[in-house]
């Protein structure tokens, strides 16, 4: 069956989108997009590593990494789907036939597939921490806390394995309802009214900390950059960072990409999406840097962060429980709409080639994900000092859940897009990016020679310094 992607949508269309869980309307498509790329990576993951990072110049590096290496890659995920108009594998397999190529390139489906499994096994057990502080915000326990009650409250629920493995069951289980039944209007609806609120929200938070009298350090933190600080990790972790808050290298925007209508611009949405993606970042940052310095916490405390700043905040402030409670279901929504991406794949892989049906599938590709949640679970507590990679000097101290997030954002996304950058910008015919992008002359040749060169060399180098 062949995907139609003209603008008008079919009956027969409809049919095959609602069967394949995809989105219904043209609009959707940067919703979707958006929907998945801004996540836990930007509220959680990114003031952490920027915290651990030394702030502005890892900034600056991450935000060259998101234009140089990110945006073109975004691109050339999408044109790819929109030109096979089939799922990731599938795209790559017809487009390397049509143009004569080596058929193996589909192979950078599969590494797709298998980083976002990867990522949503740990994903979903922090996803889980967010449904658990959606209680403790509405239950009114942050009123009144300190900086040391708070942090309890927290590494209270880490060492916990039962509570943990109860709230990363309750966050799959919301992913593979919504994958089994297809990514219905109510989803595209929730999506439309829930990541606004959660922008709105966001910024009532960045308010807020503009109170707290320590906005300017929070500025110069994020914004003032100090080489100094910058280690080469440093830079691997942006560049890693990048592709993962973008939902890139791992075949989602393509399997995106091939829905969206041929009369839209694909360098435009590319940018849009990016440049939500990134200002919903930017703003977290400024949302949480003011609390950490007002109340003399440590910048670089890790993964606990935002389970432990933003709580603060929202003990101390008016009707603080009414917006705890509902940042956290904001951020449940943010990372459910990027949970449904990371599942989708392997779900629709498994219906392709298992030909099983989309329920069995849900089931088969949640429960695999789910049982490798309680390695990340147990990591956190029980496991916290098995490192099963310990013996190599890059993988020293890294428990289960660290491995995971080391792997998979730091070297199989790099991987999957640097080998997306070569399809496209070596093997791929000219004539048919020129023809799918439409843009300019000079704009295309930008993008082209920066996916050609730039893009590759940028990312091999880093990944040489990492394995040196
Ligand atoms: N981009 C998402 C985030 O920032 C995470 C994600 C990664 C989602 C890869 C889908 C694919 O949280």
């Amino acid at each position: 069956m062949s995907y139609s992607t003209s603008a008008t949508t079919t009956g027969a269309q409809e049919g095959a989108t609602a069967k394949r869980g995809l989105w219904s309307s043209r609009l959707a498509f940067i919703l979707a997009a958006t929907g998945s790329a801004v996540g836990l990576g930007n509220i959680w993951k990114f003031p952490y590593i920027t915290g651990e990072n030394g702030g502005g110049a890892f900034v600056l590096v991450y935000l060259v990494c998101i234009a140089a290496v990110g945006i073109p890659i975004m691109m050339a995920e999408v044109l790819i789907g929109r030109r096979g108009g089939r799922s990731p594998v599938n795209s790559l397999r017809l487009i390397a036939e049509r143009d004569k190529l080596h058929p193996a390139w589909k192979l950078v489906g599969v590494i797709g597939v298998l980083a976002a499994f990867l990522i949503l096994s740990f994903y979903s057990v922090i996803g889980g921490w967010a449904v658990s502080y959606v209680g403790t915000a509405a239950s009114g326990q942050l009123a009144g806390q300190t900086a040391e009650s708070i942090g309890a409250i927290f590494s209270n629920l880490l060492s916990d394995p039962g509570t943990l493995l109860l709230w990363h069951t309750v966050f799959m289980a919301l992913v593979m309802v919504v994958v089994a039944r297809g990514v219905r209007a109510g989803l595209e609806r929730a999506v439309s009214i829930l990541m606004p609120g959660l922008f709105l929200l966001l910024l009532a938070v960045v308010a807020y900390a503009m109170t707290t009298g320590h906005f300017g350090q929070a500025v110069s933190f994020l914004f003032q950059p100090d080489f100094s600080k910058l280690t080469t990790s440093g830079v691997l972790v942006a560049l890693g960072h990048a592709f993962f808050t973008l939902s890139l290298g791992m075949a989602i925007m393509m399997a995106y990409g091939s829905y969206l209508p041929k009369g839209i611009s694909i360098a435009k949405t590319s940018i849009t999406v990016s440049i939500m993606d990134t200002g919903v970042a930017l703003l977290a940052g400024l949302a949480i840097f003011p609390i950490v310095f007002a109340n003399g916490m440590e910048p670089g405390a890790g993964p606990g962060l935002i389970f432990q700043t933003l709580p603060l905040a929202f003990g101390q402030m008016p009707m603080g429980s009414l917006f705890g409670t509902l940042f956290f279901v904001l951020l449940i929504f943010a990372a459910w709409t990027s949970g449904i991406s990371l599942l989708e794949p392997l779900v629709e892989w498994l219906e392709e080639q298992k030909g099983m049906n989309r329920t069995i599938s849900t089931l088969v590709a949640g429960l695999a994900c789910w049982g490798l949640g309680i390695a990340s679970i147990l990591s956190l507590n029980l496991w916290s000092d098995v490192a099963p990679l310990g013996m190599f000097a890059m993988f020293e101290g890294k428990t289960i859940f660290d491995l995971l997030d080391f792997l998979t954002a730091n070297i199989l996304l790099p991987l999957g897009g640097l080998l997306v950058a070569v399809f496209t910008g070596w093997f791929m015919s000219k004539q048919a990016l020129k023809n799918e992008l439409s843009l300019s002359d000079s704009s295309f040749k930008l993008w082209y020679n920066t996916l050609r060169y730039l893009t590759p060399v940028a990312v091999l180098v880093v990944f040489i310094y990492n394995l040196s």
